[in-house]
């Protein structure tokens, strides 16, 4: 198991910073996903730690050694990460069996012995008896499944996934995702997974490193993420959210008390002592209708299944808040929301 440092490391290009000063540590044996909207800096890290893209400032260290500064880099074939790209840069010439087979070919393991852990591999990705089919003759689906099974066999202590299962449909990317703990459960090797699908991160991780213009917002486990985002951008990239203003204006066992048009409720806080302005994070499941609290006007219900996602459009206030309901009321009453669970957005 393999431990990777990132080190102040920054990467430009021409006057983009892709990777603007990213200190991280992937304990050895961790999942961790990254999340974050297009151009953020995700590809980038991924090819920095798997050695195709020198660092501009800063150092990549496996185990505590230093495999990557600005001066030297020690190459990718020598790194011993296995990578799963967005691009699946099979070779179309050959058969699946021949791709797949490829990194125990060139380490001359025996033939025998390949033919069985190719089969095996395929077997995994749900390629059972497609050896023999030319890389051509797949659909996009299969062919993103030939280069996870091309990565998975050389069975290295690193892995890196860039969307590996963008191209599949949702069946069968579950499936995958199944797949990928097990994968992870059997080797121990350290996964770095990037993906756009944040159902997929907070089921896969550990943790989830949130990203923004070549930084990391925040570093946590998927319930901390999902439950506690110390950013305005983390809450609104992960899950259902709304953001409201309110003020802070007291305590109460722990937890801050809030005033949002006109009416009060406790959130969840890291600092109790804080008063004045402050925006609090409302999940659906920490929302229902009751007799009481903020007063509100249902504007939309769209039947999700097994429930109704309904909008309110909070009085006094521009902000509107979502909820599941079993019984979706009708559009246009007025209704009380209530407060069961909210976060107060750390000052930044
Ligand atoms: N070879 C390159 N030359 C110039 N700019 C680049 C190069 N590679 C990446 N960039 C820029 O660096 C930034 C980060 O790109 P990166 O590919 O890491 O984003 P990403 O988070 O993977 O995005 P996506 O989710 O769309 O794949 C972007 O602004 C991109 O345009
Ligand atoms: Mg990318």
């Amino acid at each position: 198991m393999i431990d990777i440092r990132l080190e102040e490391m920054t990467r430009r290009f021409g006057r983009t910073v892709a990777l603007d000063d990213i200190s991280l540590d992937f304990p050895a044996g961790s999942f961790t996903s990254l999340l974050g909207p297009s151009g953020c800096g995700k590809t980038t890290l991924l090819r920095l730690v798997a050695g195709f893209e020198p660092p501009d400032g800063g150092r990549v260290m496996f185990d505590g050694e230093t495999i990557a500064d600005p001066s030297s880099q020690v190459p990718p074939e020598r790194r011993g990460v296995g990578v799963v790209f967005q691009s699946y840069a099979l070779w179309p010439h050959m058969d699946v069996e021949g791709n797949v087979a490829y990194a125990l070919t060139a380490r001359g393991v025996a033939r025998s012995e390949r033919g069985r852990r190719v089969r095996d591999v395929l077997a995994t990705v749900g390629l059972d008896g497609y050896g023999t089919r030319r890389i051509e003759e797949l659909s996009g689906g299969q062919r993103q499944r030939v280069a996870l099974a091309r990565c998975l066999i050389a069975e290295s202590k690193i892995i890196l996934f860039d969307e590996p299962l963008a191209n599949l449909d949702m069946h069968l990317r579950a499936a995958m995702v199944e797949v990928f703990r097990g994968i992870h459960r059997r080797t121990g090797a350290t996964m770095i997974y990037v993906t756009h699908d944040q159902a997929e991160a907070l089921a896969l991780s550990d943790r989830i490193a949130v990203m923004d213009g070549g930084r990391i917002l925040q570093i946590a486990p998927p319930t901390e993420i999902y439950g506690s985002p110390v950013h305005e951008k983390v809450a609104g990239f992960v899950g259902r959210s709304t953001i409201l203003e309110g003020e802070l204006v007291g305590t109460s066992g722990g937890l801050a008390m809030l005033e949002v048009a006109g009416h009060r409720f406790a959130a969840r806080t890291t600092d109790t002592a804080r008063r004045g302005r402050a925006c609090v994070l409302l999940r659906p499941e920490g929302l229902k209708l009751a007799a009481e609290g903020m007063q509100a006007r249902v504007i939309s219900s769209i039947y999700r299944g097994p429930v109704h996602e309904v909008r309110l459009q909070i009085s006094g206030s521009d902000h509107s808040v979502v909820l599941d309901c079993v019984d979706a009321p009708p559009v246009g009453c007025m209704m009380h929301v209530a407060v069961t669970d909210a976060w107060v957005v750390p000052a930044p």
